[in-house]
């Protein structure tokens, strides 16, 4: 599957096509860029990190370091999804520009459109090597380089008994949760090495790669496989400056979560009676986590746990 780039709208046109000056798409049209109001949250996050950027200005590759310089690119797989688009906004509100990647075409154009200036969209199976690396060389060409990859995409809602789940649905979640994720760090990681882009990755494991849960092991392995990507990755790109982290949530109230599991019910209840903190993750909780990883320049190799305590039940 070939890789497809759906940018921001060009301002004045409202169509596709390369980045022109950012517009904010919405039901009351176009706002230029230059008015979006100046963000708090950011100022925070630069002061914190001793980060100093231009708005909208790519760093020459000369001038890219452990410190970062100007705006950054954050590529996102899974980007459609609930933790992606949470990921996303939050590197949005530090001052960087996502692409979200995801092999649902339409929920990740019209993501982008949602989160507005600063996103773009591609449309892409990480679990197509070729594909990826198109994607990979194409983001590259637009944007100067990737700073820091969130590989996010992964298939979490098949599961079943080990005496009953069929290889072939195991296989699936290997290729994409494993496979996948190797496939998109090794080419930004080829790229990163190649730009002398001293980037971060950050993974989305999941605290079930270290807890079990019954019947939901086929998951919980791959993400446990995550973990060690993960570690793999960091002591083998350390050399290049890169580093590689991961986020351990657990179960996190994205739109799908909240439907399945709704406040009240008795699913929700026994997940939260396993949490000493006593509630299920926001988003919010979440993706917090992942941009300070992403900044964190003497962090690499570890695996974060986001998950109220629950490692300690
Ligand atoms: N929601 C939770 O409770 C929870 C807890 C711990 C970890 N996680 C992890 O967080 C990540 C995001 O989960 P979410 O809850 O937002 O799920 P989600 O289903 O809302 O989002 C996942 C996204 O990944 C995309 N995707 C799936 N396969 C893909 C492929 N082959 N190529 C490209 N895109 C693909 C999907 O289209 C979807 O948009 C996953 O890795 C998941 O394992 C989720």
């Amino acid at each position: 599957m070939r890789s497809q780039v759906f940018h921001e709208p060009r301002a004045n046109t409202g169509t596709a096509g390369p980045p022109g000056p950012r517009v904010r798409v919405g039901t009351t049209g176009t706002v230029p860029a230059d008015t979006r109001p100046p963000c708090v949250r950011r100022t925070v996050f630069l002061r914190s990190y001793n980060i100093t950027r231009r708005p909208g200005a790519v760093a020459p590759a000369e001038q890219r370091g452990s410190t970062v310089t100007d705006t950054r690119t954050i590529l996102i797989t899974g980007g459609a999804g609930g933790i992606g688009r949470g990921i996303a906004e939050a590197f949005l509100a530090a001052g960087d520009r996502v692409v979200l990647a995801d092999r649902d075409a339409d929920a990740v154009a019209a993501a982008a459109v949602d989160l507005g200036p600063g996103a773009s969209a591609i449309a892409l199976d990480i679990t197509d090597e070729a594909a990826v690396a198109a994607a990979v060389e194409e983001v590259a060409t637009d944007h100067g380089t990737i700073d820091v990859l969130v590989n996010n995409a992964g298939i979490l809602s098949l599961h079943g008994a080990l005496t009953e789940l069929s290889a072939a649905d195991y296989e699936t979640i290997v290729r994409v949760n494993i496979l996948g994720t190797f496939t998109v760090t090794q080419a930004v990681a080829r790229h990163m090495t190649a730009t002398g882009t001293r980037g971060a990755i950050v993974n989305i494991s999941s605290i079930g790669g270290r807890q079990p849960t019954p019947g939901m092991g086929a998951y919980e392995s791959s993400k446990a496989a995550v973990d060690s990507l993960t570690r793999w990755a960091a002591i083998e790109l350390a050399g290049a400056g890169i580093r590689v982290n991961a986020v351990a949530p657990g179960p996190v109230l994205t739109p799908m979560l909240r439907a399945g599991m709704p406040e009240g019910s008795p699913e929700r209840a026994a997940w939260s009676s396993r949490i000493p903190l006593g509630r299920l993750a926001e988003v919010t909780d979440v993706a917090p986590a992942v941009v300070f990883l992403a900044g964190a320049e003497h962090i690499t190799g570890v695996s974060l746990p986001v998950d109220g305590g629950q490692l300690l039940a």
